[in-house]
Protein backbone atom coordinates (compact mmCIF):
# COMPACT_ATOMS: atom_id res chain seq x y z
CA UNK A 1 0.00 0.00 0.00
CA UNK A 2 1.40 3.60 -0.69
CA UNK A 3 2.05 6.23 1.82
CA UNK A 4 -0.73 8.18 -0.48
CA UNK A 5 -3.19 5.33 0.16
CA UNK A 6 -2.76 5.61 3.59
CA UNK A 7 -3.50 8.61 5.11
CA UNK A 8 -6.35 10.44 2.45
CA UNK A 9 -7.90 12.02 4.91
CA UNK A 10 -5.67 14.10 7.13
CA UNK A 11 -4.66 17.05 6.93
CA UNK A 12 -0.66 16.18 7.14
CA UNK A 13 -1.05 14.11 4.03
CA UNK A 14 -0.62 17.18 2.16
CA UNK A 15 2.76 17.29 3.75
CA UNK A 16 3.84 13.95 3.73
CA UNK A 17 1.76 11.42 1.22
CA UNK A 18 3.31 11.08 -2.03
CA UNK A 19 6.10 10.05 -3.78
CA UNK A 20 7.65 13.79 -4.80
CA UNK A 21 10.27 15.16 -3.54
CA UNK A 22 8.46 17.90 -1.49
CA UNK A 23 6.99 14.35 0.65
CA UNK A 24 10.49 13.10 0.30
CA UNK A 25 11.93 16.27 2.13
CA UNK A 26 9.12 16.80 4.55
CA UNK A 27 8.88 12.92 5.33
CA UNK A 28 13.10 12.82 5.68
CA UNK A 29 13.73 15.50 8.25
CA UNK A 30 11.30 14.34 10.31
CA UNK A 31 11.78 10.92 11.15
CA UNK A 32 15.43 10.61 12.47
CA UNK A 33 14.77 7.13 13.99
CA UNK A 34 11.09 7.16 13.96
CA UNK A 35 8.71 4.18 11.56
CA UNK A 36 8.18 5.38 7.84
CA UNK A 37 4.43 5.24 8.82
CA UNK A 38 4.97 7.29 11.87
CA UNK A 39 4.35 10.54 9.44
CA UNK A 40 1.87 8.78 6.97
CA UNK A 41 -1.36 7.16 8.27
CA UNK A 42 -1.29 8.90 11.57
CA UNK A 43 -3.35 12.00 12.94
CA UNK A 44 -0.14 14.48 13.91
CA UNK A 45 -1.14 15.71 17.11
CA UNK A 46 0.36 18.83 18.04
CA UNK A 47 0.85 19.69 21.86
CA UNK A 48 0.72 22.96 22.64
CA UNK A 49 2.90 23.31 25.71
CA UNK A 50 3.43 26.89 27.65
CA UNK A 51 6.24 25.23 29.83
CA UNK A 52 8.37 27.68 30.28
CA UNK A 53 10.93 28.86 33.55
CA UNK A 54 10.18 32.07 33.08
CA UNK A 55 6.23 31.37 33.86
CA UNK A 56 6.67 29.41 37.43
CA UNK A 57 3.18 28.75 36.95
CA UNK A 58 3.35 26.44 34.12
CA UNK A 59 6.90 24.88 34.12
CA UNK A 60 5.41 21.59 35.37
CA UNK A 61 3.44 21.07 31.63
CA UNK A 62 6.67 19.34 30.58
CA UNK A 63 5.62 16.49 32.32
CA UNK A 64 1.92 16.92 31.66
CA UNK A 65 3.15 16.64 27.92
CA UNK A 66 5.08 13.57 28.47
CA UNK A 67 1.77 11.83 29.63
CA UNK A 68 -0.54 13.54 26.72
CA UNK A 69 2.27 12.12 24.25
CA UNK A 70 1.79 8.58 25.42
CA UNK A 71 -1.92 8.67 24.97
CA UNK A 72 -1.84 10.08 21.55
CA UNK A 73 0.83 7.33 20.70
CA UNK A 74 -1.76 4.68 22.27
CA UNK A 75 -4.52 6.16 20.45
CA UNK A 76 -2.39 5.31 17.06
CA UNK A 77 -1.74 9.28 16.39
CA UNK A 78 1.84 10.68 16.26
CA UNK A 79 2.72 13.40 19.11
CA UNK A 80 4.54 16.54 18.38
CA UNK A 81 5.76 18.71 21.16
CA UNK A 82 4.73 22.24 19.78
CA UNK A 83 6.17 25.00 22.68
CA UNK A 84 4.06 28.08 21.89
CA UNK A 85 4.99 31.60 23.37
CA UNK A 86 4.47 31.26 27.24
CA UNK A 87 3.06 34.36 29.27
CA UNK A 88 4.14 34.71 33.00
CA UNK A 89 2.16 36.73 34.93
CA UNK A 90 4.08 37.99 37.88
CA UNK A 91 7.18 38.96 35.59
CA UNK A 92 5.74 39.94 32.35
CA UNK A 93 6.01 43.96 31.65
CA UNK A 94 4.70 46.28 30.35
CA UNK A 95 1.71 43.90 31.17
CA UNK A 96 1.06 40.02 30.23
CA UNK A 97 -2.09 41.18 28.59
CA UNK A 98 -0.19 43.16 26.10
CA UNK A 99 0.99 39.73 24.89
CA UNK A 100 -2.03 38.05 24.87
CA UNK A 101 -2.87 38.62 21.28
CA UNK A 102 0.98 38.27 20.26
CA UNK A 103 0.88 34.82 21.62
CA UNK A 104 -2.73 33.92 20.03
CA UNK A 105 -1.64 34.81 16.68
CA UNK A 106 1.88 33.34 17.00
CA UNK A 107 0.23 29.79 17.76
CA UNK A 108 -2.47 30.06 15.33
CA UNK A 109 -0.23 30.48 12.59
CA UNK A 110 2.10 27.52 13.59
CA UNK A 111 -0.32 25.59 14.01
CA UNK A 112 -1.52 26.30 10.60
CA UNK A 113 1.98 26.53 9.18
CA UNK A 114 2.73 22.80 10.04
CA UNK A 115 1.66 19.39 9.25
CA UNK A 116 -1.20 19.23 12.37
CA UNK A 117 -3.99 17.47 12.03
CA UNK A 118 -5.13 18.18 15.84
CA UNK A 119 -3.85 19.81 18.72
CA UNK A 120 -3.89 19.21 22.68
CA UNK A 121 -3.45 22.99 24.40
CA UNK A 122 -1.53 23.01 28.14
CA UNK A 123 -1.77 26.11 29.30
CA UNK A 124 -1.98 27.29 33.26
CA UNK A 125 -1.61 30.73 34.54
CA UNK A 126 -3.37 33.81 33.22
CA UNK A 127 -2.87 34.45 29.36
CA UNK A 128 -2.07 30.79 28.57
CA UNK A 129 -5.13 29.40 28.25
CA UNK A 130 -7.34 32.19 26.60
CA UNK A 131 -4.39 32.58 24.26
CA UNK A 132 -4.12 28.91 23.13
CA UNK A 133 -8.28 28.87 22.68
CA UNK A 134 -8.21 32.11 20.43
CA UNK A 135 -5.33 30.73 18.76
CA UNK A 136 -7.32 27.30 18.52
CA UNK A 137 -10.53 28.97 17.40
CA UNK A 138 -9.06 31.02 14.85
CA UNK A 139 -7.32 27.89 13.43
CA UNK A 140 -10.35 25.50 13.86
CA UNK A 141 -8.06 22.33 13.70
CA UNK A 142 -9.48 19.64 16.14
CA UNK A 143 -8.51 20.85 19.71
CA UNK A 144 -8.69 20.16 23.45
CA UNK A 145 -7.18 22.09 26.83
CA UNK A 146 -5.96 20.32 29.34
CA UNK A 147 -5.85 22.98 32.15
CA UNK A 148 -2.48 23.10 34.54
CA UNK A 149 -4.10 23.40 37.30
CA UNK A 150 -3.73 24.80 41.13
CA UNK A 151 -0.97 24.83 43.16
CA UNK A 152 -1.65 23.29 46.68
CA UNK A 153 -2.72 25.37 49.65
CA UNK A 154 0.77 27.23 51.24
CA UNK A 155 0.61 28.01 54.83
CA UNK A 156 1.80 30.90 56.74
CA UNK A 157 1.87 30.79 60.57
CA UNK A 158 -1.12 27.92 60.63
CA UNK A 159 -2.77 29.90 58.34
CA UNK A 160 -3.76 28.97 54.51
CA UNK A 161 -2.07 31.65 51.92
CA UNK A 162 -4.38 32.94 49.32
CA UNK A 163 -1.89 33.43 46.30
CA UNK A 164 -2.38 36.72 45.24
CA UNK A 165 -4.82 37.81 47.73
CA UNK A 166 -3.19 37.23 49.90
CA UNK A 167 -0.34 39.19 48.86
CA UNK A 168 -2.64 42.22 48.66
CA UNK A 169 -3.84 41.64 52.29
CA UNK A 170 -0.86 41.58 53.70
CA UNK A 171 0.92 44.31 51.90
CA UNK A 172 -1.98 46.70 53.08
CA UNK A 173 -1.42 45.31 56.65
CA UNK A 174 2.58 46.52 56.19
CA UNK A 175 0.81 49.99 54.68
CA UNK A 176 -1.78 50.48 57.38
CA UNK A 177 1.71 49.31 60.06
CA UNK A 178 -0.50 46.48 61.67
CA UNK A 179 1.95 44.16 60.17
CA UNK A 180 6.20 43.95 60.21
CA UNK A 181 7.77 44.32 56.52
CA UNK A 182 10.14 41.38 58.46
CA UNK A 183 7.03 39.20 58.66
CA UNK A 184 5.71 40.16 55.38
CA UNK A 185 8.75 39.36 53.80
CA UNK A 186 9.30 35.92 55.58
CA UNK A 187 5.80 34.49 54.44
CA UNK A 188 7.32 35.10 50.46
CA UNK A 189 8.59 31.59 50.58
CA UNK A 190 5.45 29.98 52.10
CA UNK A 191 3.22 31.55 49.26
CA UNK A 192 3.85 29.04 46.48
CA UNK A 193 3.57 25.95 48.14
CA UNK A 194 3.39 23.48 45.16
CA UNK A 195 3.57 23.26 41.44
CA UNK A 196 0.66 24.74 39.57
CA UNK A 197 -1.02 28.18 38.92
CA UNK A 198 -2.46 30.52 42.00
CA UNK A 199 -4.65 28.56 44.06
CA UNK A 200 -7.34 31.19 44.96
CA UNK A 201 -10.38 31.71 42.11
CA UNK A 202 -8.08 33.94 39.86
CA UNK A 203 -7.83 34.72 36.20
CA UNK A 204 -6.03 31.34 36.14
CA UNK A 205 -8.41 29.06 38.25
CA UNK A 206 -11.25 30.62 36.43
CA UNK A 207 -10.34 30.11 32.74
CA UNK A 208 -9.55 26.58 33.28
CA UNK A 209 -13.00 26.54 34.84
CA UNK A 210 -14.59 28.49 32.12
CA UNK A 211 -12.88 26.24 29.56
CA UNK A 212 -14.32 23.13 30.55
CA UNK A 213 -17.76 25.22 30.77
CA UNK A 214 -17.23 26.00 27.17
CA UNK A 215 -16.80 22.21 26.13
CA UNK A 216 -12.99 22.44 25.38
CA UNK A 217 -11.71 20.31 28.29
CA UNK A 218 -12.89 16.56 29.17
CA UNK A 219 -15.41 17.46 31.66
CA UNK A 220 -14.37 16.61 35.12
CA UNK A 221 -10.47 17.85 34.67
CA UNK A 222 -10.61 21.32 34.91
CA UNK A 223 -9.38 22.52 38.87
CA UNK A 224 -7.29 19.58 39.41
CA UNK A 225 -4.45 20.54 41.49
CA UNK A 226 -1.08 20.72 39.84
CA UNK A 227 0.60 18.01 41.95
CA UNK A 228 -2.54 15.26 41.72
CA UNK A 229 -1.85 12.22 40.12
CA UNK A 230 -4.70 12.41 38.50
CA UNK A 231 -4.04 15.42 35.97
CA UNK A 232 -1.02 12.94 34.31
CA UNK A 233 -3.89 10.43 33.35
CA UNK A 234 -6.31 12.98 32.67
CA UNK A 235 -3.49 14.29 30.31
CA UNK A 236 -3.04 10.84 28.85
CA UNK A 237 -6.36 10.07 28.37
CA UNK A 238 -6.67 13.52 26.75
CA UNK A 239 -4.02 12.91 24.30
CA UNK A 240 -6.08 9.60 23.15
CA UNK A 241 -8.68 11.88 22.62
CA UNK A 242 -7.26 14.45 20.18
CA UNK A 243 -6.52 11.31 17.94
CA UNK A 244 -10.36 10.54 18.26
CA UNK A 245 -10.92 13.93 17.71
CA UNK A 246 -9.05 14.36 14.32
CA UNK A 247 -11.16 10.57 13.28
CA UNK A 248 -14.56 12.96 14.04
CA UNK A 249 -13.37 16.27 12.76
CA UNK A 250 -14.96 17.35 15.99
CA UNK A 251 -13.57 21.44 15.32
CA UNK A 252 -13.69 24.18 17.49
CA UNK A 253 -16.32 25.60 15.39
CA UNK A 254 -18.58 22.44 16.11
CA UNK A 255 -18.88 22.62 19.64
CA UNK A 256 -17.92 26.56 20.73
CA UNK A 257 -21.41 27.86 20.07
CA UNK A 258 -23.48 30.52 21.51
CA UNK A 259 -24.69 27.78 23.93
CA UNK A 260 -21.41 27.29 25.16
CA UNK A 261 -21.04 30.70 26.03
CA UNK A 262 -24.03 30.60 27.72
CA UNK A 263 -22.89 27.91 30.25
CA UNK A 264 -19.32 29.59 30.34
CA UNK A 265 -20.99 32.61 31.28
CA UNK A 266 -23.17 30.59 34.28
CA UNK A 267 -20.35 28.63 34.88
CA UNK A 268 -18.78 32.29 36.07
CA UNK A 269 -20.85 33.57 38.05
CA UNK A 270 -21.49 30.28 40.12
CA UNK A 271 -17.80 29.85 40.84
CA UNK A 272 -17.26 33.65 41.56
CA UNK A 273 -14.82 33.93 38.82
CA UNK A 274 -12.39 36.67 37.86
CA UNK A 275 -13.29 39.76 35.81
CA UNK A 276 -10.73 39.22 33.32
CA UNK A 277 -12.51 36.31 31.67
CA UNK A 278 -15.04 38.61 30.58
CA UNK A 279 -12.77 39.95 28.36
CA UNK A 280 -11.19 37.09 27.61
CA UNK A 281 -14.41 35.38 26.52
CA UNK A 282 -15.80 37.84 24.33
CA UNK A 283 -12.03 37.49 22.60
CA UNK A 284 -12.74 33.71 22.20
CA UNK A 285 -16.42 34.45 20.62
CA UNK A 286 -14.95 37.16 17.88
CA UNK A 287 -12.88 34.54 17.13
CA UNK A 288 -15.56 31.88 16.08
CA UNK A 289 -18.21 34.42 14.79
CA UNK A 290 -19.79 34.17 17.78
CA UNK A 291 -22.48 37.28 18.49
CA UNK A 292 -21.33 37.71 22.27
CA UNK A 293 -21.62 41.17 23.90
CA UNK A 294 -21.26 43.01 27.39
CA UNK A 295 -24.59 42.68 28.08
CA UNK A 296 -25.21 39.02 27.46
CA UNK A 297 -22.66 38.58 30.17
CA UNK A 298 -24.80 40.46 33.07
CA UNK A 299 -28.11 39.03 31.73
CA UNK A 300 -27.24 35.61 32.15
CA UNK A 301 -24.97 35.62 35.19
CA UNK A 302 -26.34 37.87 36.93
CA UNK A 303 -29.12 35.70 37.98
CA UNK A 304 -27.07 33.18 38.57
CA UNK A 305 -26.35 31.83 42.60
CA UNK A 306 -22.59 31.89 43.91
CA UNK A 307 -22.09 28.99 44.75
CA UNK A 308 -17.70 28.43 45.48
CA UNK A 309 -16.87 30.06 48.56
CA UNK A 310 -12.78 30.06 47.68
CA UNK A 311 -11.32 33.31 47.96
CA UNK A 312 -10.62 36.14 46.97
CA UNK A 313 -14.27 36.49 47.72
CA UNK A 314 -14.89 33.26 49.58
CA UNK A 315 -12.82 31.04 52.53
CA UNK A 316 -11.38 28.26 50.39
CA UNK A 317 -8.82 27.54 47.63
CA UNK A 318 -8.81 25.90 44.83
CA UNK A 319 -7.57 22.59 46.56
CA UNK A 320 -10.72 22.95 48.86
CA UNK A 321 -13.18 22.99 45.78
CA UNK A 322 -11.27 19.66 44.05
CA UNK A 323 -11.84 17.92 47.27
CA UNK A 324 -15.69 19.35 47.60
CA UNK A 325 -16.33 18.11 43.94
CA UNK A 326 -14.78 20.32 41.65
CA UNK A 327 -17.05 22.03 38.70
CA UNK A 328 -19.33 19.39 38.10
CA UNK A 329 -20.66 19.52 41.40
CA UNK A 330 -21.32 23.13 40.84
CA UNK A 331 -23.18 22.40 37.68
CA UNK A 332 -25.12 20.22 38.77
CA UNK A 333 -26.97 22.76 41.15
CA UNK A 334 -27.44 24.99 38.41
CA UNK A 335 -27.99 22.34 35.95
CA UNK A 336 -31.35 24.38 35.26
CA UNK A 337 -30.21 27.32 34.07
CA UNK A 338 -27.72 25.96 31.49
CA UNK A 339 -28.14 25.51 27.73
CA UNK A 340 -28.76 21.44 27.14
CA UNK A 341 -27.62 21.64 23.37
CA UNK A 342 -23.76 22.62 24.74
CA UNK A 343 -21.45 19.86 23.57
CA UNK A 344 -17.95 19.44 24.63
CA UNK A 345 -15.17 18.04 23.50
CA UNK A 346 -15.94 14.47 23.95
CA UNK A 347 -19.03 14.86 21.55
CA UNK A 348 -21.91 14.71 24.37
CA UNK A 349 -23.67 17.75 26.03
CA UNK A 350 -21.93 19.38 29.32
CA UNK A 351 -25.01 18.58 31.29
CA UNK A 352 -24.43 14.59 30.44
CA UNK A 353 -23.42 12.76 33.17
CA UNK A 354 -24.03 15.63 36.10
CA UNK A 355 -26.53 13.50 37.97
CA UNK A 356 -23.32 11.57 38.86
CA UNK A 357 -21.97 14.96 40.30
CA UNK A 358 -21.93 15.33 44.28
CA UNK A 359 -20.87 18.06 46.42
CA UNK A 360 -18.40 16.46 49.00
CA UNK A 361 -17.70 19.51 51.65
CA UNK A 362 -21.06 21.89 51.08
CA UNK A 363 -19.14 24.84 53.30
CA UNK A 364 -16.97 25.21 50.05
CA UNK A 365 -19.46 24.28 47.37
CA UNK A 366 -22.86 25.72 48.70
CA UNK A 367 -26.38 23.92 47.60
CA UNK A 368 -28.86 26.11 45.67
CA UNK A 369 -30.48 26.59 49.01
CA UNK A 370 -27.54 27.81 50.51
CA UNK A 371 -25.62 30.40 47.99
CA UNK A 372 -22.55 32.60 48.99
CA UNK A 373 -24.29 35.42 47.02
CA UNK A 374 -27.78 34.39 45.76
CA UNK A 375 -27.26 36.46 42.41
CA UNK A 376 -23.53 36.26 41.41
CA UNK A 377 -22.56 37.20 38.75
CA UNK A 378 -20.40 40.41 36.72
CA UNK A 379 -22.46 43.35 36.43
CA UNK A 380 -22.18 45.52 33.63
CA UNK A 381 -22.49 49.25 34.21
CA UNK A 382 -23.01 52.16 31.50
CA UNK A 383 -23.65 56.00 31.80
CA UNK A 384 -21.80 58.93 30.70
CA UNK A 385 -18.68 58.20 32.37
CA UNK A 386 -18.90 54.57 30.57
CA UNK A 387 -20.79 54.97 27.37
CA UNK A 388 -19.33 51.31 25.76
CA UNK A 389 -19.62 50.05 29.46
CA UNK A 390 -17.65 49.31 32.66
CA UNK A 391 -18.00 45.83 34.45
CA UNK A 392 -17.74 45.23 37.99
CA UNK A 393 -17.72 42.48 40.26
CA UNK A 394 -20.39 43.01 43.69
CA UNK A 395 -19.19 39.71 45.62
CA UNK A 396 -16.02 40.99 45.72
CA UNK A 397 -17.51 44.68 46.26
CA UNK A 398 -18.25 46.07 49.84
CA UNK A 399 -21.97 46.54 49.73
CA UNK A 400 -22.49 49.84 51.46
CA UNK A 401 -20.10 51.58 48.44
CA UNK A 402 -22.90 49.13 45.56
CA UNK A 403 -24.56 53.37 45.51
CA UNK A 404 -22.57 55.85 45.87
CA UNK A 405 -22.14 59.06 45.61
CA UNK A 406 -18.04 60.67 45.74
CA UNK A 407 -15.74 63.22 44.40
CA UNK A 408 -13.63 62.29 42.52
CA UNK A 409 -9.58 62.06 43.26
CA UNK A 410 -7.90 62.05 39.69
CA UNK A 411 -4.50 60.15 38.48
CA UNK A 412 -3.36 60.17 34.73
CA UNK A 413 -1.39 57.14 35.23
CA UNK A 414 0.00 54.64 37.74
CA UNK A 415 3.53 56.65 37.93
CA UNK A 416 1.24 59.25 39.08
CA UNK A 417 -0.81 57.73 41.37
CA UNK A 418 2.49 55.90 42.95
CA UNK A 419 4.09 59.92 43.33
CA UNK A 420 0.84 60.78 45.42
CA UNK A 421 -1.02 58.07 47.13
CA UNK A 422 1.46 58.67 49.99
CA UNK A 423 1.23 62.47 50.47
CA UNK A 424 -0.20 63.44 53.80
CA UNK A 425 -1.62 66.41 52.11
CA UNK A 426 -3.24 64.60 49.39
CA UNK A 427 -7.10 65.64 49.35
CA UNK A 428 -8.96 62.45 50.09
CA UNK A 429 -11.37 60.46 52.28
CA UNK A 430 -13.26 58.00 52.41
CA UNK A 431 -16.22 59.41 50.32
CA UNK A 432 -13.67 60.06 47.14
CA UNK A 433 -13.52 58.21 44.32
CA UNK A 434 -10.34 56.88 43.21
CA UNK A 435 -9.93 57.55 39.34
CA UNK A 436 -6.80 55.73 37.36
CA UNK A 437 -6.94 56.50 33.76
CA UNK A 438 -4.48 55.83 30.84
CA UNK A 439 -4.26 52.25 31.95
CA UNK A 440 -6.81 51.16 28.97
CA UNK A 441 -5.52 48.43 26.08
CA UNK A 442 -4.44 51.65 23.77
CA UNK A 443 -2.99 53.95 26.58
CA UNK A 444 -0.90 51.80 28.88
CA UNK A 445 -0.57 50.01 26.26
CA UNK A 446 -2.26 45.99 27.23
CA UNK A 447 -4.78 47.11 29.68
CA UNK A 448 -2.82 45.95 33.18
CA UNK A 449 -3.89 44.57 36.47
CA UNK A 450 -3.85 48.06 38.21
CA UNK A 451 -7.30 49.02 38.97
CA UNK A 452 -7.26 47.91 42.81
CA UNK A 453 -5.24 50.55 43.86
CA UNK A 454 -4.18 50.64 47.45
CA UNK A 455 -6.16 52.77 49.45
CA UNK A 456 -4.01 56.01 50.75
CA UNK A 457 -2.02 55.51 54.16
CA UNK A 458 -3.96 58.38 56.19
CA UNK A 459 -7.12 55.91 55.36
CA UNK A 460 -5.87 52.87 56.04
CA UNK A 461 -4.73 54.06 59.49
CA UNK A 462 -8.35 54.93 60.01
CA UNK A 463 -9.51 51.66 59.51
CA UNK A 464 -10.83 52.15 56.04
CA UNK A 465 -10.19 49.24 53.89
CA UNK A 466 -12.40 49.87 50.31
CA UNK A 467 -13.11 52.81 48.75
CA UNK A 468 -15.10 53.12 45.02
CA UNK A 469 -12.30 53.10 42.18
CA UNK A 470 -12.82 53.49 38.72
CA UNK A 471 -10.44 53.02 36.27
CA UNK A 472 -10.30 52.39 32.13
CA UNK A 473 -7.71 48.78 33.48
CA UNK A 474 -7.94 45.81 35.04
CA UNK A 475 -8.12 43.86 38.24
CA UNK A 476 -6.09 40.91 39.10
CA UNK A 477 -8.63 37.85 39.60
CA UNK A 478 -7.35 37.63 42.78
CA UNK A 479 -7.80 41.11 44.24
CA UNK A 480 -10.68 42.23 45.75
CA UNK A 481 -12.72 45.99 46.20
CA UNK A 482 -15.38 47.85 44.93
CA UNK A 483 -12.93 48.41 41.77
CA UNK A 484 -15.31 49.61 38.56
CA UNK A 485 -13.16 48.21 35.79
CA UNK A 486 -12.68 48.12 32.14
CA UNK A 487 -14.21 51.36 31.76
CA UNK A 488 -14.92 51.86 27.40
CA UNK A 489 -13.71 53.68 25.75
CA UNK A 490 -10.89 54.35 27.64
CA UNK A 491 -9.55 57.67 27.83
CA UNK A 492 -6.83 57.39 25.31
CA UNK A 493 -9.29 56.36 22.90
CA UNK A 494 -11.32 59.73 23.68
CA UNK A 495 -13.49 58.08 26.46
CA UNK A 496 -15.01 60.78 28.90
CA UNK A 497 -12.69 59.20 31.84
CA UNK A 498 -9.95 61.19 30.12
CA UNK A 499 -12.34 64.43 31.12
CA UNK A 500 -12.66 64.06 34.45
CA UNK A 501 -11.28 66.38 37.12
CA UNK A 502 -10.22 66.36 40.44
CA UNK A 503 -13.65 67.73 42.22
CA UNK A 504 -16.14 66.50 39.64
CA UNK A 505 -18.83 63.92 41.21
CA UNK A 506 -18.99 60.34 40.37
CA UNK A 507 -22.32 58.45 40.77
CA UNK A 508 -22.00 54.71 40.74
CA UNK A 509 -25.51 52.84 41.06
CA UNK A 510 -24.64 49.15 40.56
CA UNK A 511 -28.50 47.59 41.34
CA UNK A 512 -29.26 50.05 38.22
CA UNK A 513 -26.17 49.56 36.13
CA UNK A 514 -25.08 52.86 36.21
CA UNK A 515 -21.83 54.70 36.24
CA UNK A 516 -22.54 58.62 35.63
CA UNK A 517 -20.33 61.63 35.90
CA UNK A 518 -22.34 64.29 37.41
CA UNK A 519 -21.50 67.61 35.15
CA UNK A 520 -23.88 68.98 32.95
CA UNK A 521 -23.07 67.32 29.39
CA UNK A 522 -22.79 70.37 27.91
CA UNK A 523 -19.68 71.64 29.98
CA UNK A 524 -18.54 68.26 29.00
CA UNK A 525 -18.48 68.77 26.18
CA UNK A 526 -16.07 71.53 25.88
CA UNK A 527 -13.86 69.90 28.01
CA UNK A 528 -10.78 68.97 26.71
CA UNK A 529 -8.24 66.03 27.97
CA UNK A 530 -5.11 68.02 30.01
CA UNK A 531 -1.84 67.63 28.33
CA UNK A 532 -0.32 65.72 30.89
CA UNK A 533 -3.35 63.36 30.16
CA UNK A 534 -2.74 63.27 27.16
CA UNK A 535 1.24 62.92 27.62
CA UNK A 536 0.66 59.79 29.80
CA UNK A 537 -0.53 57.39 27.32
CA UNK A 538 1.61 54.88 25.07
CA UNK A 539 2.81 56.07 21.85
CA UNK A 540 5.43 53.30 20.78
CA UNK A 541 7.59 54.07 18.25
CA UNK A 542 7.71 50.20 16.74
CA UNK A 543 7.61 46.45 16.73
CA UNK A 544 4.62 44.68 18.95
CA UNK A 545 3.69 47.58 20.48
CA UNK A 546 3.34 49.79 17.94
CA UNK A 547 1.14 47.19 16.20
CA UNK A 548 -1.10 46.38 18.80
CA UNK A 549 -1.92 50.17 19.82
CA UNK A 550 -2.69 50.88 16.44
CA UNK A 551 -5.47 47.45 16.01
CA UNK A 552 -6.31 46.79 19.71
CA UNK A 553 -10.02 47.33 19.61
CA UNK A 554 -11.79 48.07 23.30
CA UNK A 555 -12.41 46.39 26.34
CA UNK A 556 -15.82 45.74 25.99
CA UNK A 557 -15.43 43.62 22.24
CA UNK A 558 -12.31 41.56 24.08
CA UNK A 559 -9.43 44.05 23.21
CA UNK A 560 -8.30 41.78 20.30
CA UNK A 561 -6.63 43.32 17.80
CA UNK A 562 -9.02 43.89 15.13
CA UNK A 563 -7.23 42.08 12.07
CA UNK A 564 -7.57 39.05 14.59
CA UNK A 565 -10.62 38.95 14.83
CA UNK A 566 -12.41 36.11 13.07
CA UNK A 567 -11.29 32.60 11.58
CA UNK A 568 -9.03 31.88 8.97
CA UNK A 569 -9.00 27.87 9.19
CA UNK A 570 -6.53 26.10 8.86
CA UNK A 571 -5.95 25.79 4.77
CA UNK A 572 -2.21 26.96 3.33
CA UNK A 573 -2.17 27.61 -0.41
CA UNK A 574 1.32 27.42 -0.84
CA UNK A 575 4.35 25.12 -0.15
CA UNK A 576 8.35 26.28 0.70
CA UNK A 577 9.95 24.14 -1.92
FE1 LIG B 1 0.32 32.51 37.24
FE2 LIG B 1 -1.30 33.59 39.17
S1 LIG B 1 0.69 34.22 38.55
S2 LIG B 1 -1.70 32.03 37.78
Amino acid sequence: MSSTERAPALRSAEWYSGDDRNAYIHRAWMRRGAPGDAFTGRPQIAIANTASDLTPCNRHLTEVAASVRDGVHAAGGTPLELPVVSLGETLVRPTAMLWRNMAAMATEEMLRANPIDGVVLLGGCDKTIPSLLMAAASVDLPAVVVPGGPMLTGTFRGKPLGCGTDVWRLSEEVRAGTLSADDFTRSESSMIRSRGHCNTMGTASTMALVAEALGTVVPGVAGTPAPDSRLLESAHLTGRLAVEMVAADRRPSTFLTRASFHNAIVALAAVGGSTNAVVHLLAIAGRVGVELTLDDVDRIGSRVPMLVDVAPAGRFLMEDLHRAGGLRAVLREVRDLLDPAALTVIGTPLVDGLDDATIWDPEVVRTRDDPVVAEGGIAVLRGSLAPDGAVVKPAAASPHLLRHRGRAVVFDSIEDFDARVDDPDLDVDENSVLVLRGCGPRGYPGMPEVANLPLPPKLLARGVRDMVRVCDGRMSGTAYGTAVLHVAPEAAAGGPLGLVRTGDVIVLDVPARRLDLDVPAGELATRRPDPATEAAFANPRRGWERLYVDHVRQADTGADLDFLVGSSGSDVGRDSH
